[in-house]
């Protein structure tokens, strides 16, 4: 025992200080200075991350931004180039991906082709040299989870895709895993069915109270599914945040410009709550808290937060008004979206159910919008 250099379990005073620095209840997984280089090439900068226990969240990024990356560094299988990382509060850098106790499911399903469906989901349970009758009671209990019942003696080529990834979620959950990883699961399918399998992966989340990280570039997917979204952007994090403040308090032009649609207006901090257009004119902004008078600034107003005006009830001192001619109209789902070429030059994107007098006016025709103040926010840099 004398040559165990740090053993914390053994050193109380240490030990206990060493926890309370690096760990919290709530923690499941944490990344302490975690990088990745292949070579000359950095896959991932310097990264701290903290996964709550039980919470949803989603690695969101363009391609090669480093998702899969953190994702396979949880997993084990990617050694980090430095740092350390935590599950429930151990070190793990050093344990191997299968004593992890990690469940992973792939865009590409990943299953045994030679094997039924029964096999298949009972493979992790075989490994792990689980009894005869509790295998046969986890898989039933796995299959009905995600709508399989009666599937059992199927092969994977008999399959649909949305089948096949089904088969790939009740093999993960199985074993009950402390976490399941899932990377791009749903890429493979097409829209409806990764509409459906969205539901069912949150209903499944929802109903397991496990810690689940999930790899996409598809936003509306990260927004819709995530407690919170990590937003990646070239090996190092944008914006880490619920799905509210990724959309509405983006911190940079990259995440507003990533998450939904947006209207980047730029011009000069003026006041406290000003900032003078290019263009000229002033707009009215919830904050400039940050940025001191003269500075260079974007401003981002989301299309949905700008109302069309009817009659003449526009002026408020709490809301900037412009003027402009419809390019542009679009109808998506219950929503019109159109662009306003506006008078001092410009153009505006507007979206909303409140922008239906565009529906009736033609193209061409001078419209006047509105938005409140607090909904332009100044990007922080
Ligand atoms: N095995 C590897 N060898 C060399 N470069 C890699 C390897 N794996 C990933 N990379 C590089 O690391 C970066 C991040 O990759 P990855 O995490 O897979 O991105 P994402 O999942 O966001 O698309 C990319 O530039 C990618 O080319
Ligand atoms: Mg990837």
């Amino acid at each position: 025992m004398s040559h165990v250099l740090v053993d914390e379990s053994t050193n109380p005073v240490q030990g206990a200080q060493a926890m309370s620095r690096t760990h919290k209840k709530e923690d499941m997984i944490v990344f302490r200075d975690i990088s990745k280089s292949y070579g000359a090439s950095v896959a991932l900068h310097s990264t701290e991350l903290t996964v709550r226990k039980g919470e949803f969240l989603s690695l969101l990024g363009p391609s090669g931004s480093g998702k899969s990356t953190i994702l396979n560094i949880i997993a084990g299988a990617v050694a980090p180039t430095s740092g350390s990382i935590l599950l429930d509060g151990k070190d793990v850098s050093t344990v191997p991906p299968r004593e992890r106790g990690l469940g992973m499911v792939f865009q590409n399903y990943a299953l045994l082709p030679h094997l039924n469906v029964f096999d298949n989901v009972a493979f992790p349970l075989r490994i792990r040299g689980v009894s005869k009758s509790e295998i046969q009671q986890r898989v039933r209990n796995a299959l009905e989870r995600v709508g399989l019942t009666g599937y059992e003696h199927r092969k994977p080529r008999e399959m649909s895709g949305g089948q096949q990834q089904r088969v790939g979620i009740a093999r993960c959950i199985v074993y009950s895993p402390s976490v399941i990883l899932m990377d791009e699961p749903l890429g493979a399918l097409d829209k409806k069915l990764r509409d459906q399998l969205q539901g069912e992966i949150k209903r499944l989340h929802r109903d397991l109270g496990t810690t689940l990280v999930y790899v996409t570039h598809d936003q509306e997917e990260a927004l819709n599914l995530s407690d919170r979204v990590c937003l990646m952007n070239g090996g190092r994090i944008a914006q880490l945040g619920t799905p509210d403040e990724l959309y509405f308090e983006p911190v940079n032009e990259f995440v507003a410009d990533f998450v939904g649609e947006s209207n980047l207006l730029e011009g000069v901090v003026e006041g406290a709550n000003v900032v003078k257009l290019n263009d000229g004119s002033m707009l009215r902004v919830r904050s400039n808290e940050g940025h001191v008078t003269g500075s260079r600034v974007k401003v981002l107003v989301r299309p949905e937060k700008i109302e069309v005006v009817e009659g003449n009830d526009a002026a408020r001192e709490d809301m900037n008004v412009c003027s402009g001619t419809i390019a542009q109209t679009s109808f998506i789902g219950g929503m019109t979206r159109f662009e306003l070429k506006l008078s001092t030059g410009g153009t505006l994107l507007v979206k909303g159910i409140s922008a239906r007098a565009a529906e009736r006016a033609p193209h061409g025709q001078t419209l006047t919008v509105r938005w409140l103040a607090r909904d332009s926010v100044v990007l922080r840099k």
